[in-house]
């Protein structure tokens, strides 16, 4: 078995407030990023998969499968997107990496079977870089 990464990037801005918060329990809890604006991120996100090698071609993962399925579900509906107001997910839930990983493992999750052949690589982990200093990450397994 290999785990295969592969490293993406996208820019979307984002508020972090919450309706069930008051103004200032907001203000408390996310601090300048409660600010009412917005503000943006240039995100990584690594997507990890596990499978046996291919004989064939050698590798464990079709890396352009794998890229034209993050690009379809993850990048063209969040580059250079508001999340809070493009994404349905992010109009209920508040769009913290630790959401936006969860989201993007859902949509892969959701279309994985369709991009790879059965027996051939699972998904196994997110990982989200939102500034260089906070990093999040979510083992598929972990995702309903
Ligand atoms: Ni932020």
């Amino acid at each position: 078995m290999f785990r295969v990464t592969r490293r993406y990037q996208f820019s979307a801005s984002h508020r972090l407030y919450s309706p069930l918060l008051s103004e200032l329990e907001n203000e408390r809890v996310y601090g300048k990023c409660a600010q009412p604006y917005g503000h943006g991120h240039n995100y990584v996100v690594e997507v990890s998969a596990r499978g046996p090698i291919e004989p064939v071609s050698g590798r464990a993962v079709d890396t352009d499968a794998l890229d034209r399925l993050v690009q379809r579900h993850v990048l063209q509906p969040f580059d250079h997107h508001n999340l809070n107001v493009e994404v349905e997910a992010f109009r209920t839930t508040v769009p913290t990496a630790e959401s936006l990983a969860l989201e993007i493992g859902r949509r892969l999750k959701q279309n994985w079977k369709a991009a790879f052949p059965a027996g051939g690589p699972r998904l196994e982990r997110i990982r989200i870089e939102e500034t260089p200093r906070n990093t999040c990450e979510i083992g598929a397994d972990e995702i309903e």
